[in-house]
């Protein structure tokens, strides 16, 4: 019986085509920041309870710690550095800095990467827990905001300015 517990992975990450060589147990976000040296996404529970290490795989949001990189082969991944990637700040980056939507900047990448995954769900139609109607349009006010955000924890209590940030971003405010 064969047994192959590594496996090459071709990614496309913030842009660049990567390859890596992998054991098929490592988790994306692990194969990011150790393989690929791309430490945007960080590491807070390593069981998809925070949020921090939230990425976007082929444009959805993922918590990249429970994601397989062997199951992520032939993917495209964007990091908090792919949001940026002339080094400008997109209007939602500096949005969190206007509306100080960021503290301890642990959590943060994470955040911006959930927005933007949150946004384009929204703008697809997607209803929430909060829908009544789930064939409604999406009006993201700050019930709905708070609600799609809440799988980014902010320990340091930064919340009311992502919020706001980000409602300034979808231009409701
Ligand atoms: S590190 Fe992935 S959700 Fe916390
Ligand atoms: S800004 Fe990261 S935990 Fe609050």
């Amino acid at each position: 019986m064969s047994t192959q517990i590594r496996s090459r992975v071709q990614l496309q990450v913030d842009g660049a085509q990567r390859s890596i060589d992998v054991d098929n147990r490592v988790s994306l976000l692990d194969a990011l920041r150790r393989e690929l040296n791309v430490t945007g996404p960080k590491k807070g529970c390593d069981q998809g309870q925070c949020g921090a290490c939230t990425v976007l795989l082929d444009g959805r949001r993922v918590n990249s710690c429970l994601v397989l990189a062997a199951a992520a082969g032939g993917s495209t991944v964007t990091t908090v550095h792919g949001l940026a990637p002339d080094g400008e700040l997109s209007p939602l980056q500096q949005a969190f800095v206007e509306h100080d939507g960021l503290q301890c900047g642990y959590c943060t990448p994470g955040q911006l990467c959930s927005a933007v995954g949150m946004l384009a769900e929204a703008g697809a139609g997607w209803p929430s827990l909060l829908a009544g109607d789930l064939t409604a349009p999406v009006e993201l006010d700050e019930a709905e905001i708070r609600e799609r955000m809440a799988g980014n924890l902010c320990r340091c209590g930064a919340y009311p300015g992502i919020v706001a940030a980000i409602t300034e971003s979808v231009g409701t405010r």
